[in-house]
């Protein structure tokens, strides 16, 4: 198979600017049964989060089936299989994770913390998962990395492309941890074999919210079609891919993804002349981060910082 023959269609969502961008988009056919190396059974963490919300229901719908792991619980349960544990606690994620042929995982710290907690989260629970899947001959992981691994990349001349494997330049403790996230799928993938896949996502949003959005917008209903390419056959080795929309102003190539048969429809330019025009210029003399570095304010001296839930189990 290429990545050109991709098995799974999604319908074209450019033109839907008003519509709730993770309705009804999804015309997959269940990849069970479908080839002996095709996923079937994901362990998906972080599954109660805002991406883990956005793809689970289309990767349910595209037919795979989920483990669905978080320490907390979901507030709209899908059709899936839920364990309400911590990826740190390693004997409950080696229960959940057993018989699954691939992980996806999501769950961690993500936006900027205090040392500890975030190295913990998202290092040590990267390394939990990868760990545990190797143990159990799980032999696909999709990491969630970040642009933010790669922040301080100054953003390109107009009609450039920052290549999907551009060298780490972190901008915060965060990025340092999805900076470890990718060297610890590297390892994985050198010295055990496993397929590797680091999404580099940009901006998940239901829509852009700023004009850096326009080109860093990831729609829910592409990270749903980035995740399924990730999960096929044509992901193979270690690889570090760009999580963004086929957005006409994206600084980030799209080679990475087209690669792995990742066919990124939806486009932030739909909202463009609402968004320039609530622009504000920033005061004079000061940075305009999100113009200068592919990282956006996360470059700032105040990078926004992680206020976890306070739902009834969230521990940190
Ligand atoms: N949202 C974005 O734009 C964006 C951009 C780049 C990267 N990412 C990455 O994508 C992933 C998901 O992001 P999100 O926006 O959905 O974040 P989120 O905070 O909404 O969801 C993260 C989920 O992980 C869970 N979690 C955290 N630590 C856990 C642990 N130790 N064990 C089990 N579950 C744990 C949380 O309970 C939460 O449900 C993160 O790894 C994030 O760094 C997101």
């Amino acid at each position: 198979m290429t990545a050109t023959e991709h098995p799974y269609d999604v319908e074209a969502t450019r033109n839907a600017a008003d519509r709730a961008p993770d309705a009804g988009l999804l015309t997959g056919t269940a990849p069970a049964g479908e080839e002996g190396s095709r996923v079937r059974r994901v362990a998906l963490t972080g599954a109660a989060g805002s991406l883990g919300s956005d793809v689970a229901p289309g990767l349910l719908e595209l037919g795979y089936e989920l483990v669905c792991i978080d320490r907390r619980a979901p507030e709209h349960p899908a059709g899936a299989t839920w364990v309400r544990a911590s990826v740190n606690d390693r004997p409950a994620l080696a229960e959940a994770m057993a018989g699954c042929d691939a992980v996806v995982h999501l769950a961690g710290i993500p936006q900027e913390d205090d040392w500890e907690p975030i190295m913990t989260a998202n290092i040590d629970g990267t390394q939990a998962v990868l760990e545990t899947a190797n143990r159990l001959g799980v032999r696909r992981a999709v990491l969630a990395s970040s642009i933010h691994a790669a922040g301080f990349v100054p953003v390109p001349p107009d009609g450039e492309r920052v290549p999907d494997d551009v060298v780490i330049r972190p901008n915060t403790f965060y990025g340092v941890t999805k900076a470890a996230v990718e060297a610890l799928g590297s390892l994985y993938h050198d010295r055990y074999g496993m397929d590797v896949i680091c999404l580099r996502i940009a901006s998940r949003q239901a829509r852009p919210t700023d004009t850096r959005m326009l080109s860093t917008w990831l729609s829910p209903a592409d990270a749903v079609r980035l995740l399924d390419a990730a999960l096929s056959p044509a992901a193979t080795g270690f690889r570090t891919v760009w999580g963004v929309s086929a957005n006409a102003r994206s600084y980030l190539s799209p080679d990475g993804g087209a690669a792995i048969g990742f066919r990124p429809v939806d486009d932030a330019e739909a909202w463009a002349a609402e968004l320039l025009a609530a622009r504000t210029e920033p005061p004079a003399g000061s940075t305009d981060w999100n113009a200068s570095f592919i990282g956006g304010v996360f470059c700032s001296p105040e990078p926004p910082r992680y206020a976890p839930p306070t739902a009834d189990g969230q521990v940190r």
